[in-house]
């Protein structure tokens, strides 16, 4: 059967009091399209989980700032809903930004601190735009789990912290980083980048990596990731917004190896922007 498209709240409460009544689970997969093996991957880990994955589909304008990619940002929603359909997904909720933003919309989503920092800090008012909308489309589909990938960290903080903080009865789900063979986190903008930023790109990847060892090896972060800083720039990264070691779960100050850490970092070659993450872990046993 063809994948269901639906455009409205009304079509989406629909098909799940549909499911909900005939017993099944529903899962959620919030993406903004340009669909790659990562929405892919939360899709399948979807799929195992619930009986029922709705996919959304939707370019959220308040996560961008007026000088982003709003415009350019690669939409095909025929590509992306022939993926899903190949994929198994069980609808598609594809809404206009009426459907979300109705005449007079007020209301905004903002997870203090926590949205400020890294990311936050770079590209002001991201995080509350994200937050607005995750909320709104949890609101709308009351699934019984939606799930994001770690690609993407904070934004994975910042919305465990909202769906605790306002009760949202959803578990969240995390699903690994999908890579590239060398190493290049998958990514909608990875699209812009030219063939010779394509080559330079997973250096980004190996100086965090550099980064985890490091620090689980019990080396001096500050200096891992200024390291880590230079050899971008040496690699002709255009600049590096930042690179930081933090705790896993709250993004503050690390206490490795008492609490689990993460390292983070975005970096930009040409006009592209590319952020990354890796856990934080000792050095895995060698073979004598
Ligand atoms: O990760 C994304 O694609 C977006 O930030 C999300 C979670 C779909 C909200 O617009």
């Amino acid at each position: 059967m063809a994948l269901p498209i639906l455009r409205t709240t009304e079509e989406l409460r629909a098909q799940l009091r549909d499911w909900r009544c005939a017993g099944e689970s529903v899962g959620l997969v919030p993406t903004m399209g340009a669909l790659h093996e990562g929405h892919l991957s939360l899709v399948r880990l979807c799929r195992a989980a619930t009986t029922r994955t709705c996919v959304t589909l939707f370019v959220n304008p308040k996560q961008f700032a007026p000088s982003e990619d709003l415009a350019r940002y690669p939409r095909d929603e025929a590509a992306d809903a022939a993926l899903l359909e190949a994929e198994g997904a069980d609808a598609l909720y594809a809404p206009d930004v009426g459907d979300v933003y109705g005449p007079g919309f007020a209301t905004r989503v903002v997870v203090d601190a926590l949205g400020d920092d890294l990311e936050g800090a770079f590209r002001p008012g991201f995080f509350e735009g994200i937050a607005t909308v995750v909320t709104k489309l949890l609101m709308k589909a009351l699934p019984d789990a939606a799930f994001f990938g770690e690609k993407d960290y904070q934004q994975l903080v910042v919305i465990r912290r909202l769906v605790a903080d306002l009760d949202i009865p959803v578990a969240i789900e995390a699903a690994p980083t999908v890579r590239e063979a060398d190493g290049l986190a998958a990514a909608s903008r990875n699209a812009y980048l030219s063939p010779a930023e394509r080559k330079r790109a997973p250096r980004l990847f190996r100086a965090i990596t550099y980064v985890a060892r490091t620090v689980g090896a019990g080396g001096d972060a500050d200096r891992a990731c200024a390291d880590a800083r230079q050899t971008l720039l040496d690699a002709g990264f255009t600049n590096v917004d930042y690179v930081a070691v933090r705790d896993a779960e709250t993004l503050g100050p690390p206490a490795y190896p008492a609490r689990p850490a993460r390292v983070l970092a975005a970096a930009r070659l040409g006009t592209t922007r590319l952020i990354d993450n890796v856990a934080v872990a000792p050095e895995p046993a060698r073979d004598a």
